[in-house]
């Protein structure tokens, strides 16, 4: 297997150290790569959050969600698509790979997505267009502890014919 996908782990606790200009771009690129259904290009779009002001009123708003990552990518679908939930969680597995390639922790939250919809008004200064919402926030950063993780090599049932 691929040592950044059994490396990879649900990171909650993150250091204050920001990620570095090169390791975003790199992250940015991993997006950038990121499955597409159907060549529907402008149904998934997203924003990466450094700016330490909009940094803290997303975990204001989502009941501190993110974990005090210093980087969120967070990713935004069209209301109406089909496809919105599956590209953005194919990009956000595709982040959390070379998140972890580079050394850095990332985790998948929906919960706090679904939360930060509901305030219009930082979604707006964030720049979310209309007719589109969160569907996945990552927070991206050094993990505050080393992570060790449970078995997962049995973690869904599946059969073989
Ligand atoms: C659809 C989905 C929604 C998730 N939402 C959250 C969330 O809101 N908050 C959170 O801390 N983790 C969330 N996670 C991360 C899972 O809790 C995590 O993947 C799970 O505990 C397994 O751990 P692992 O990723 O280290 O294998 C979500 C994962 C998925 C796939």
């Amino acid at each position: 297997m691929l040592s950044a996908i059994s490396n990879r782990r649900a990171v909650r606790k993150y250091q204050s150290k920001p990620v570095s200009e090169n390791d975003i771009q790199a992250l940015i690129e991993a997006f950038q790569a990121s499955p597409c259904a159907m060549k529907q290009t402008d149904d998934l779009r997203g924003i990466v959050v450094t700016n330490e002001e909009f940094r803290q009123r997303i975990e204001h708003s989502t009941n501190n969600s993110c974990y005090g990552a210093p980087l969120l990518f967070i990713l935004t679908t069209k209301k109406e698509s089909k496809f919105g939930e599956r590209d953005s969680s194919v990009a956000a597995e595709n982040i959390m790979l070379q998140a972890t390639a580079l050394g850095l922790g990332s985790v998948y939250i929906m919960g706090g997505a679904l939360v930060l919809n509901d305030d219009s008004d930082l979604l707006a200064e964030l720049g979310v267009k209309d007719g589109y919402e969160v569907s996945v926030i990552v927070p991206v950063g050094y993990a505050a502890n080393k992570t060790t993780g449970e078995d997962r090599s049995h973690r869904y049932h599946l059969s073989r014919k």
